[in-house]
């Protein structure tokens, strides 16, 4: 057993552990990350599959995203935007496959007209609740008190409305069918991004990408820390006494001031602490679990749908693939297409055999952008679901009345224990930006 001691030990080496571990070394404090997997960035990973370079995980970056723009800048990486020129493509309830451009869906006007109004009434909701606390909002317990999809259905009587408006925080957002999560919790969501009218357009919240990779964050951050990241790592046992914190992780003991919990809230549970963390940090964890949504890849010898005049982006609410973008690479003339398989669906096509689900999957795009769809040269499916060290995407909200409950506990540090991660972020919540402010939010407590 290696035993050392640092200022601070943080457990995961994600973005936000990285950025806690980057912030406390640059103010003169010593730190050690120790990262369950053989590798850094947790749910950022690009991966090299079959000769095509692909974006497991986190990728887009929106420019609301002051907090990870920074820190791109900071590390000198440059950004590209994502393929949009053409017309989108809008798979109706019937199946009807509509090309349109501009901002509205090709839905009738009685239709749109809905779609504005409860747009417009997400808005407002998230104006005022807000993303930091929307807890102590003085409606928070009777808006966490009805499901989204309960809430939809007093809106309107329009079901395509509803749909619509539901995929975009459900399916597109936290990856949970509408009746499992809360007004609150789906208010929250539009406000961290600035507002419903942001969430919703693709331009706004998948406007670039980074080249060569957004893992590049967190292996550039590692990089900086050196022989301060301790991999294949899993750090299972925290004991706190009235002098220090003692974590151990395989081969290596860290004997530190305070830790930082820098993962996923769902994987807290794993981990033994004696003392026990307090209740409402005990009960709060099991109350905020991760989505499930399969990330899709599909690499062709050529971009074939901008040939036909599409951007690639296509909404297709009621179908397997729910949103599916151009995804290729900066400087690539291969084409990608990416989808996502949400919630439900995805249930039902992991219980089918690989080769099953990959026909049924590449049906689903042949029905948007056509038989030339059913012929990748390099096809992957992203399963965080059955990552050990994830459990899910792409990021943990609250279950029903979870938010007003436990949120003003969620970040509050339990002694020498500090929490840090997307998934307790108020601003860039469930993002890698969220993940990056509260990186900083922790190591600025520390520093205090
Ligand atoms: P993260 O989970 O990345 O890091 C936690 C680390 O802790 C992991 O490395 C894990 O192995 C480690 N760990 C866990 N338990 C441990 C233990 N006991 N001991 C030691 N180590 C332990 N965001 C975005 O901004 N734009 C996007 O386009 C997308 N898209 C997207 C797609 C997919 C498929 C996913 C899965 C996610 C996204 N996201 C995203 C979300 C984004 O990737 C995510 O919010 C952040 O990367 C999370 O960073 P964290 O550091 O908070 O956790």
């Amino acid at each position: 057993m290696n035993t050392i001691s640092r200022d601070v030990v943080v457990i995961g080496a994600g973005a936000s552990g990285l950025t806690v571990a980057h912030e406390l070394t640059k103010a003169g404090r010593s730190v050690a990350v120790l990262e369950a997997r053989d590798r850094v960035g947790g749910r950022l990973w690009t991966r090299d599959v079959d000769g095509a370079s692909l974006e497991l995980g986190g990728q887009w970056v929106s420019p609301d995203q002051d907090a990870l723009l920074g820190t791109l800048a900071e590390l000198g990486l440059e950004t590209y935007s994502r393929y949009r020129d053409g017309a989108d493509i809008f798979v109706g309830r019937d199946g009807t496959r509509t090309e349109f451009t501009g901002a509205d869906l090709p839905l009738p006007q009685t239709t749109l007209t809905e779609i504005e109004s409860l747009t417009a009434a997400m808005d407002r909701l998230a104006a005022d609740v807000g993303a930091e606390e929307p807890w102590a909002n003085p409606r928070a317990a009777e808006y966490d008190s009805v499901s989204f999809a309960g809430w939809l259905e007093t809106q309107t009587d329009d079901a395509d409305a509803r749909d619509v408006i539901a995929m975009f925080i459900g399916a597109a957002m936290l990856t949970k069918p509408p009746h499992t999560f809360s007004l609150l919790q789906a208010v929250m969501m539009a406000a961290s991004a600035g507002g419903f009218s942001n969430l919703v357009d693709a331009d706004f919240i998948l406007d670039k990408r980074v080249k060569g990779g957004l893992q590049q964050v967190p292996l550039r951050l590692a990089d900086k820390l050196g022989d301060d990241v301790f991999l294949n790592s899993p750090a299972l046992d925290v004991r706190t006494d009235d002098s220090r914190v003692t974590v151990s992780a395989g081969n290596v003991e860290v004997r530190a001031g305070h830790v930082v919990l820098a993962v996923p809230p769902n994987l807290i549970q794993r981990i033994t602490f004696s003392p026990p963390l307090p209740r409402r940090q005990m009960q709060l964890h099991q109350h905020i679990s991760l989505g499930l949504v399969i990330k899709v890849h599909a690499v062709y010898d050529t971009p074939f749908w901008r040939d036909a005049g599409l951007s690639g982006t296509a909404f297709d609410p009621h179908g397997l693939v729910h949103e599916s973008y151009d995804n290729t690479n900066f400087g690539d003339t291969r084409g990608t297409l990416v989808g996502f398989i949400s919630d439900e669906r995805a249930d039902g096509v992991l219980k089918l055999s690989p080769p099953e689900r990959r026909e049924r999957i590449l049906d689903a795009l042949a029905r948007v952008y056509g038989d030339a769809a059913r012929r990748p040269a390099v096809y992957y499916e992203s399963d965080w679901a059955a990552e050990e060290w994830t459990r899910g995407a792409y990021a943990a909200s609250f279950d029903l009345g979870g938010l007003a409950r436990f949120g003003a506990d969620m970040r509050a540090p339990a002694g020498r224990v500090y929490f840090s991660c997307s998934d307790i972020a108020g601003r860039g919540f469930q993002h890698v930006d969220g993940a990056i402010r509260m990186g900083r939010a922790t190591a600025a407590a520390l520093l205090n």
